[in-house]
């Protein structure tokens, strides 16, 4: 028994980070007041960053252990967590704590899982991960590396835009990284990072720095596009006892992606023309970061079919944008395994280009469309993805051309 209790007492004065109190740990906490800011957030990629989740998360984990056998789930999942759930109580794994788990140790193991799993952990890149953040020290020439870069605050202290927020559920704090539309937030996560084999992976901020340095202009941000422009309305439902909400200037927390937005049909203009005897397809940019960015395995796909008079089928082609990624072995594979890039036909920042596609002869029509993917087919295939959020088709532009 006294053994039992020593080796609990262990394994929790191993977990260095404070846990979030219960009134704080989900958006349903903040949800009475914040209602419309908690139903967006609800339909974004943030809500949906815990294992439990997100299919294709969860088969990665499973795909990198397969490969690696020297690692275990727990510790992979911790490695994530940095940016996936930065609240996490554990940032490392101790030796004594890898080889409890291993040779299955009850105690270490139930620890490990309530912890791991816990609500607030569920509730993903939730409120109380941006708006509990004090300081971002961010240092470029190493990357993004999520709860290493931030330091919270206390707990019950909300960080936000305002000066005179007035609340009476938690305190409220200005911070300039809720002002002036600064993408400093983002980039604690989104700026880019490294696999373990040194290859970056993620370059969102590095690709929009790059374009601001290349034209000697600040561009504009993050939230005006992945949340939106200011608009006047309410930023809480309540306010105190006696008083009327302010009518405030606010964004909606879409952090919007294809799925939940129309930010493709918004950002990227799509225009056809024929030359000579061939369909081109412009492409226009008007994101300051590649397109696709962020997580290495999007996919973009101009599908273009031909049709003759009596509108049979005569041919058709594809072009996808994307980044493929390669093993030691010269295997495709995933980005966090990649040794280097096999190929990237992604569209850089705020700029355009033309895709051409030869028109067969018998053709008197052609129609066109382009698609955007979570994944691609075959990676999905690889990693055994079985959830159709991931795999379909989502299709921002639809064209038929006469020849
Ligand atoms: C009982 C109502 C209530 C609850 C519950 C509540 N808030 Fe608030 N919150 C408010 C009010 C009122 C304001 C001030 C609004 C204003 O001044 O326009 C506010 C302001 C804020 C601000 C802006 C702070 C600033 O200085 O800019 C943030 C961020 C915030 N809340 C986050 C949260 C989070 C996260 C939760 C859940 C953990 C939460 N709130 C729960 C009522 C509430
Ligand atoms: C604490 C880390 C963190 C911060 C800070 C953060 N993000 Fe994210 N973001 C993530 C993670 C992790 C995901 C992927 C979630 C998933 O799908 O599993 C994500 C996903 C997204 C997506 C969706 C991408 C997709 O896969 O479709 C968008 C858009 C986004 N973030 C925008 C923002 C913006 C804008 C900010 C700044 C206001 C921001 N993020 C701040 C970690 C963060
Ligand atoms: C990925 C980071 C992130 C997450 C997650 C997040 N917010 Fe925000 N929030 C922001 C940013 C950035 C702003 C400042 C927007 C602006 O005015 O430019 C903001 C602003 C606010 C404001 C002030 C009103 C406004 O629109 O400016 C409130 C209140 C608020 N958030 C509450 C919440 C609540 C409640 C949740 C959870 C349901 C939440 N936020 C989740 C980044 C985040
Ligand atoms: C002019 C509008 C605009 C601005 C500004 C912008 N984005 Fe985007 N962003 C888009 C569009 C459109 C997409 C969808 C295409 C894609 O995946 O690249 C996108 C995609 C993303 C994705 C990937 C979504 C996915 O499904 O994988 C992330 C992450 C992201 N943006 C983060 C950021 C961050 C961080 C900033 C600020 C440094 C930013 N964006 C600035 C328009 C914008
Ligand atoms: C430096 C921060 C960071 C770390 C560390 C990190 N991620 Fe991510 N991850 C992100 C961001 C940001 C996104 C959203 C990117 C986007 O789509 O643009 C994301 C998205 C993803 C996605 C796509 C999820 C979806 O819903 O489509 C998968 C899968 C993923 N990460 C797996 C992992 C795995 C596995 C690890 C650990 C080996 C890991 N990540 C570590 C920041 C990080």
């Amino acid at each position: 028994m006294k053994y039992i209790i020593i080796s609990i007492l262990l394994v929790i004065s191993l977990f260095a980070s404070e846990e979030i109190g219960i009134k704080w740990e989900s958006n349903k906490n903040c949800e009475a007041c914040h209602m419309d800011i908690s139903n967006k957030w609800e339909t974004s990629r943030h809500a949906n960053s815990h294992f439990s989740k997100n299919d294709l998360f969860k088969k990665s984990l499973i795909y990198i252990v397969e490969k690696k056998p020297t690692l275990i789930l727990d510790e992979l999942i911790i490695d994530c967590a940095k940016c996936h759930n930065p609240r996490v109580t554990k940032s490392k794994i101790s030796d004594e704590d890898k080889l409890s788990l291993l040779i299955g140790d009850n105690n270490t193991a139930y620890a490990y899982n309530k912890s791991l799993n816990s609500k607030n952990m569920q509730n993903g890149v939730n409120c109380v991960v941006c708006h509990n953040i004090d300081k971002i020290h961010l240092d470029k020439t190493v990357g993004s590396r999520g709860m290493h870069d931030i330091t919270f605050g206390s707990q019950g202290t909300m960080f936000g835009p305002f000066a005179d927020s007035d609340s009476p559920y938690h305190k409220s704090e200005q911070r300039e990284h809720f002002t002036n539309n600064s993408p400093k937030l983002c980039f604690a996560c989104h700026f880019g990072a490294k696999n373990h084999q040194g290859l970056e992976v993620y370059s969102t901020g590095k690709e929009y720095d790059r374009f601001s340095k290349d034209n000697n202009e600040t561009v504009e941000g993050c939230s005006s596009c992945h949340m939106s422009e200011k608009k006047q309305g309410f930023a809480s439902n309540y306010a105190k006892v006696g008083e009327k909400p302010k009518s405030r200037m606010v964004r909606k927390h879409y952090f919007a992606s294809v799925n939940n937005s129309d930010i493709m049909a918004d950002y990227v203009e799509v225009k056809n023309s024929i030359q000579d005897n061939e369909l081109v397809i412009n492409i226009k940019n008007n994101t300051p970061h590649k397109i696709p960015t962020g997580y290495g395995l999007r996919e973009i796909t101009i599908s273009v079919s031909y049709f003759d008079k009596q509108d049979k089928e005569v041919g058709e082609e594809r072009y996808t944008l994307a980044a493929k990624w390669k093993d030691e072995k010269g295997n495709l594979t995933i980005p966090y395994l990649a040794k280097s890039m096999a190929s990237d036909t992604r569209l850089d920042g705020k700029s355009n280009k033309n895709y051409r596609f030869s028109i067969p002869k018998k053709a008197a029509y052609g129609k066109y469309s382009l698609s955007y993917r979570f994944i691609g087919k075959d990676m999905g295939k690889i990693l055994n993805v079985t959830d159709t959020f991931f795999l379909k088709e989502y299709i921002f532009d639809k064209q038929e051309v006469h020849f």
